[in-house]
C-alpha cells in the first residue's frame, strides 16, 4: 500500500518534470536561426543588417537604435530586459517610443528566438 503511493508519487514528479524543462528551456535558449529571419523581416531597418544601429530608417533618429554589437553594452542587459522591451516597446520601458511594441505581431517563442540572434551579434 504504502509503497505503490511512493511509487505513484514519483510517476507525478517525474510527468511534472517533463511538462515543466521544456518551458524553462525556452526562455534559455532561442532559436537564433528562426530569430535571424524575424529580424531582417521586422528589425533590420533601424537596427541595421548586422545590427550595429545603423538601418536606413536610423539615420532620422535620435536616440538611435541599440547597436547589438557593443559588446560591454549589451551585457549588461538582462534577457528579461530585453524580452520586456521587444514586447511592449520603448515607451512602456522608459526608452524612447520610436521602437515599437512588437507583442501584439509575435508570439513569446519568437521574441526568445530574436533574443537568441541577438545575443550572437555581440561576440
Ligand atoms: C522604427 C525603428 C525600430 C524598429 C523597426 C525596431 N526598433 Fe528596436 N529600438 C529602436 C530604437 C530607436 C531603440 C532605442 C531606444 C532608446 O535608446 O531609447 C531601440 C531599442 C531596442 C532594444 C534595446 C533595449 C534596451 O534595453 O537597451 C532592443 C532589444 C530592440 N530595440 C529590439 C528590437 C527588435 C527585436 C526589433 C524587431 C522585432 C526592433 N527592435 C525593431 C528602434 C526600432
Amino acid at each position: 500500500m504504502y509503497r505503490q503511493r511512493i511509487l505513484s508519487l514519483c510517476l507525478v514528479v517525474i510527468f511534472a518534470l517533463g511538462i515543466l524543462a521544456p518551458m524553462v528551456g525556452e526562455a534559455a535558449e532561442g532559436n537564433a536561426e528562426a530569430g535571424k529571419k524575424i529580424y531582417q523581416q521586422f528589425c533590420a531597418s533601424c537596427h541595421g543588417a548586422s545590427g550595429r544601429g545603423d538601418g536606413p530608417a536610423a539615420a532620422a533618429l535620435n536616440p538611435k537604435p541599440r547597436n547589438f554589437t557593443d559588446k560591454e553594452l549589451m551585457s549588461q542587459k538582462s534577457d528579461e530586459r530585453l524580452f520586456n522591451v521587444i514586447k511592449k516597446g520603448g515607451a512602456a520601458n522608459g526608452l524612447s517610443p520610436v521602437m515599437p511594441p512588437w507583442g501584439a505581431s509575435l508570439k513569446d517563442s519568437q521574441i526568445w528566438d530574436l533574443i537568441a540572434y541577438i545575443r550572437t551579434l555581440a561576440q
